[in-house]
């Protein structure tokens, strides 16, 4: 029996956390998101006002709508002001330490009976609900990035996590209009398990000369009907991001499939993280991405 859901409170309004709170206040759901200065927390805000306006533009919502759904949405710097939530999805750095002292903190203040939930791409579940005083209430909801458009969220149990939290956490993202899959608490989950080493393998591959960067994106869109290429879509990743995460999958399972291949770790060392710095396997300085040249 899944429980009642009316109001949710979402930690982190950085590239996940915001997305995560439109998506519930466009669900209906009463949202209350938090973030550690006024500051970040209005940067957040801004991105949910920006998306919700282009969408009144685009003819897909009226203002009347978009109004209500920014309504639904109360941003806070105090942990406080989750205390009455159903349901608390965090999506703060990834950063297991930051992680525990922030479940320890609202373990105290949010409601017994209420569902916890982490965003983690690569931590142990376990871990995170271990030190909360209600491991059985205790979940993973891995959402994908942009949460506002992709289809999919992963929703882990625990060793611990009781079957009436895990119903709560699949129905809760079903009425979001998300496809739930369920999965266990293994390092990368489905998607990450399978899409990171593939990346890997597609640096591997540039790095024994089988293709340029932009051949072997061509060939994977052309040959195996991807929308994006390997090397594209981890720039839109982050490389920083591919690189904790396969440290994280290669500590767990010591396979070298998970490995760091030299080259992400110079890339990494030169400080071009994809999209996100401008450059990474391309350049996307000028009007349309070019290969980077010093790769
Ligand atoms: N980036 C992705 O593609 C992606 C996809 C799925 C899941 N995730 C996961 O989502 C989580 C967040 O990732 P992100 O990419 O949004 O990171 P991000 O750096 O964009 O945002 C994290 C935000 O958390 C805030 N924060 C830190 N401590 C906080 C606290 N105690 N309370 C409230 N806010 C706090 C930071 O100020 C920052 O704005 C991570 O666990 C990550 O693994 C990321």
């Amino acid at each position: 029996m899944a429980q009642q859901i009316e109001k949710v409170g979402v930690l982190g309004a950085g590239l996940m956390g915001h997305g995560i709170a439109q998506v519930a206040a466009q669900a209906g759901y009463e949202v209350v998101l938090r973030e550690v200065d006024e500051a970040t927390l209005a940067k957040g805000v801004g991105k949910i006002e920006k998306q919700l306006a282009r969408a009144v533009e685009k003819g897909k919502s009226s203002q009347q709508d978009a109004d209500a759904v920014r309504g639904r949405i109360k941003e806070t710097i105090h942990y406080r002001d989750l205390a009455d939530c159903d349901l608390v999805i965090e999506a703060i750095t990834e950063n297991l330490a930051l992680k525990l002292e922030m479940w320890k903190e609202i373990d105290e203040i949010v409601k017994p009976e209420a569902v916890f939930a982490t965003n983690t791409s690569s931590l142990a579940v376990i871990d995170q609900a271990a030190v909360t005083g209600r491991p059985g209430q205790f979940v993973g909801l891995h959402y994908f990035n942009p949460a506002q458009v992709m289809k999919l969220v992963e929703v882990v149990r625990c060793v611990t996590t009781g079957d009436e939290a895990f119903d709560t956490a699949l129905e809760f993202a079903r009425s979001e209009g998300k496809l739930a899959i369920p999965t266990k608490d293994k390092a990368g989950f489905i998607v990450n398990r399978l899409l990171v080493p593939y990346m890997l393998d597609a640096i591997r591959a540039y790095e024994e000369g089988v293709g340029s960067v932009g051949e072997i994106d061509e060939a994977m869109k052309a040959g195996a009907g991807h929308p994006m290429g390997p090397l594209t879509l981890a720039d839109f990743v982050g490389l920083d991001t591919l690189g904790s995460i396969c440290d994280v999958l290669f500590e767990e399972f010591r396979e070298r499939r998970f490995a760091r291949p030299p080259l992400l770790r110079k890339i990494l060392s030169a400080g071009w993280f994809g999209r996100k710095t401008g450059i990474g396997f391309y350049d996307y300085s000028g009007e349309s991405p070019v290969e980077n040249p010093g790769i």
